[in-house]
């Protein structure tokens, strides 16, 4: 059975999402997960307060592109009319929805009253989402996470609250705020609210998936509508059309050869040149070339290459060399 956000967004059956990640998914990094079969994207997350102060960098994080699409802008924030405006200046960009994040566990943003500081406060929560729902045509989604804390785990009160003031898709991520990233994602209560009778948005459950087998095993012990992805998905966008493929055909697909690496790679740095002009251009790749040759053995000399090479036409020729001289076979 499709899964449909709102009356418009039709993600079909079982969709994989891409987890919005700063200072990852940009448009270059989307462009190569799109080309992967992802169904559904985000923006990295958007300061309401830098929306409405129109600061440079946050304006840019709302650039779209048609062929993204469905594609979500992500705001967060802590006071109620910053993201309202903040929500009306997102849907001028034109995206299919505007989601919300309450679960950024960083302190930056989590003790300043916002991301998932808002799991603190639920009423807030509620009140906030409501603006947000109220100050746009287009459908409002959120992402947060299990609670505050070990103690306060209330995400089931969660998404009755959000559902009912009209949010239309709920993704949640395994962990607590206190978690940040450490432990394993626990994935039971976002079954518990799957199977919540009065539950009837979609349910996406997140954090940890990072191979088809678990993506497959979590999809039926843990009930949810879909998946969406985040980490594993850095230097391995690979990962969607896996996952897609193994549930169409219940078959393994071979990991990519050391060209298609090489090519994707490259697309990757083509874009993020084209997007933010060369020079930023190159120095924001550099993080991303060790996740696409994970597992080579003695790539280090090459990587060290592309970290430190500032010319867009050497870069393409280290990735011309790496392409001829390392044989598939070496991949682990
Ligand atoms: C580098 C990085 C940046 C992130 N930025 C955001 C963000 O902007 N908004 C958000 O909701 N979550 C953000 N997250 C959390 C992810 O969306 C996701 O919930 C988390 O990584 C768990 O999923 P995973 O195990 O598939 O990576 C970020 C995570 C990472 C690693």
């Amino acid at each position: 059975m499709s899964v449909k956000i709102g009356n418009n967004i039709d993600l079909g059956a079982f969709p994989l999402l891409l987890a919005p990640m700063e200072d990852v998914s940009d448009p270059p990094f989307r462009f190569v997960c799109k080309q992967n079969g992802v169904d559904m994207m985000y923006t990295e997350f958007i300061s309401s307060e830098g929306l409405i102060r129109h600061a440079a960098k946050s304006k840019q994080k709302l650039d779209i592109f048609e062929y993204e699409r469905p594609i979500g802008i992500q705001i967060f924030g802590s006071e109620i009319n910053s993201m309202r405006e903040a929500t009306e200046i997102a849907s001028a960009a034109d995206p299919d929805l505007i989601d919300i994040n309450y679960g950024c566990p960083v302190k930056n943003v989590a003790c300043r009253g916002a991301g998932a500081s808002l799991l603190q406060d639920i009423d807030k929560m509620v009140a906030m989402t409501k603006a947000v729902v109220e100050s746009t045509q287009l459908p409002v989604t959120v992402k947060t996470r299990l609670g505050w804390d070990d103690n306060t785990k209330n995400v089931y009160e969660v998404a009755e609250r959000l559902q009912d003031i009209g949010i239309q898709a709920l993704s949640i991520h395994g962990r607590t705020r206190s978690q940040m990233y450490k432990g394993q994602a626990d994935w039971k209560l976002i079954k518990e609210i799957k199977r919540n009778p009065r539950i009837n948005i979609p349910i996406f459950g997140n954090g940890d998936v990072d191979s088809v087998e678990k993506a497959a095993a979590w999809r039926l012990e843990y009930e949810v509508d879909g998946i969406m992805i985040g980490r594993a998905a850095i230097g391995y966008p690979w990962i969607f059309r896996e996952i897609k493929h193994f549930f169409k055909t219940g078959e393994y697909l071979p990991g990519p050869s050391i060209e298609e690496r090489v090519e994707v790679c490259r697309t990757h740095f083509t874009k993020s040149i084209e997007w933010k002009g060369e020079k930023t251009g190159i120095f924001e790749m550099r993080r991303h070339y060790a996740n696409y040759f994970k597992g080579i053995p003695n790539f280090k000399e090459y990587r060290m290459r592309l970290v430190s090479l500032d010319k867009a036409e050497h870069i393409h020729e280290t990735l011309d060399e790496i392409s001829s001289c390392f044989d598939v076979s070496l991949l682990t």
